[in-house]
């Protein structure tokens, strides 16, 4: 008989998830972590705040708001899972949160409320929890596995891989997942970071590193992808909401395009400028819409001196173009450094969308952000390690 009917690595969001309920199934569950502490990323999400899920992330949005190679995947776990689920839970506990914007729902308090509600919740579903131990070599044996955890090996019927990507490694990310996914004949997809602020070359940096700190409401756009959200400039590049949730699609060589007045044509507010204003300059005009340092960044770009009033339509067009279709072209991202999430993992094709059970290991699951499925910002990826963490807790 194998020690535990479940062994779950990896005690973050789907890893207690899944653990909190096998375990109410009345399953023998032990949950292993290598950090000193489970969840230390729910610890330092969302500011300190965890943005713990977003009430649009329904698998009615999933086809469109969770990316992977089959987008279609995780839709029967989100669909089996919903946020209102998980809100529930967080009310039941008398944790207080608000929306904060488009459906992001945040804690009023510290995150940690979040982690404590699911210790307790795994506690009280009889899981032991063992943390600050390694995990070391994987063997299939005839009725499970047996996994060597410290220094000692233990055996397991289910074994429930949740440890994560490799974005923060500073914080104990590794890529585990993936050797066991390789070792077990799973195929992968390339990752990289996302959610992630991107960089530029010197030439460029320079340009903007004077505007470090300074944030700005703008459009931004990668081909037909386009978000409307907080743009912030760094010393190392581009960052904000708008930045990281357009780093999901973005690739190495391609330009983005910011459009710093979301909503407003710069042509016509530049043409009634001249008429009301005519002797002043074309960036003390745009210091009336865009944060001063940032519209006068925009008047070095277009490079047109004089006042307003002399400039000929076609100079003014050409202004309006660099308000309105800024074309930027990032070098990288600060990639796994800062990155929220990985992007790709292991290939769903070789998972099962109910169970998330490996298709030619039975007995063998994998979970959250291990999985080729990744959120946009805002509570997305929270709600996918709920989702696909239940559905594996269910199973195992
Ligand atoms: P997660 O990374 O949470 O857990 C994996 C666990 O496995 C960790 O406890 C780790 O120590 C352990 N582990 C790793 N390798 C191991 C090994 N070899 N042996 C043993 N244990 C091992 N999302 C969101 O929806 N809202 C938000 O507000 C935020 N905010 C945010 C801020 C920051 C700074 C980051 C980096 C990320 C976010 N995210 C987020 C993303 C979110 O944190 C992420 O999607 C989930 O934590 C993924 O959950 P998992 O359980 O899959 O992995």
């Amino acid at each position: 008989m194998p020690d535990y009917d479940v062994i779950i690595l990896g005690a973050g969001a789907a890893g207690m998830m899944a653990g909190i309920e096998a375990g109410r199934r009345g399953r023998k569950v032990l949950v292993v972590d290598h950090a000193r502490d489970p969840g230390e990323k729910i610890r330092i999400s969302g500011g300190g705040r965890c943005n713990f899920t977003n009430v649009n992330a329904t698998h009615t949005a999933g086809r469109e708001r969770f990316l992977s190679q089959n987008p279609r995947f995780a839709l029967s776990a989100l669909s089996r899972y919903t946020p209102e689920m998980f809100i529930d839970k967080v009310k039941k506990r008398g944790i207080k949160f608000h929306e904060k914007t488009l459906g992001q729902l945040f804690c009023d308090g510290p995150a940690t409320q979040i982690v404590s509600m699911l210790t307790d919740e795994l506690r009280q579903a009889g899981a032991t929890i063992w943390t600050g131990r390694s995990v070391g070599s994987i063997e299939k044996i005839s009725d499970g596995f047996d996994v060597m955890v410290g220094d000692g090996r233990v055996t397991t019927t289910s074994l429930v891989v949740a440890t994560g990507g490799k974005s923060i490694p500073k914080m104990g990310a590794t890529g585990f997942a993936y050797d066991v996914a390789r070792q077990f004949g799973l195929k992968l997809t390339d990752t990289r970071p996302a959610l992630v602020p991107l960089t530029f070359e010197p030439g460029a940096l320079e340009k903007l590193t004077p505007l470090a700190g300074v944030s700005t409401n703008a459009v931004v756009s990668r081909g037909k992808t386009k978000f409307e959200e907080a743009l912030l400039f760094t010393h190392r590049g581009l960052s904000g909401p708008a930045i990281l949730q357009i780093s999901s699609y973005w690739r190495e060589g391609e330009p983005i395009t910011v459009d710093l007045l979301p909503g407003e044509d710069a042509l016509d507010f530049f043409r009634a400028a001249r008429q009301s204003a005519p002797k002043q300059h074309l960036q003390t005009a745009l210091a009336e819409r865009l944060p001063k340092r940032l519209a006068q960044l925009v008047g070095d770009n277009i490079n047109q001196p004089g006042m307003i009033g002399d400039f000929s339509d076609k100079k003014l067009t050409t202004a309006a173009d660099a308000v309105n279709r800024w074309t930027l072209k990032p070098v990288g991202s600060e990639g796994y450094r800062t990155a929220e999430v990985t992007l790709g993992g292991i290939d769903t094709e070789g998972l099962d969308a109910k169970t998330l059970m490996a298709r030619t290991v039975p007995g063998l699951f994998f979970v959250g952000e291990a999985v080729d499925v990744t959120g946009w910002l805002g509570g997305y990826n929270f709600q996918w390690a709920w989702a696909s963490g239940y559905a594996a807790g269910q199973a195992a």
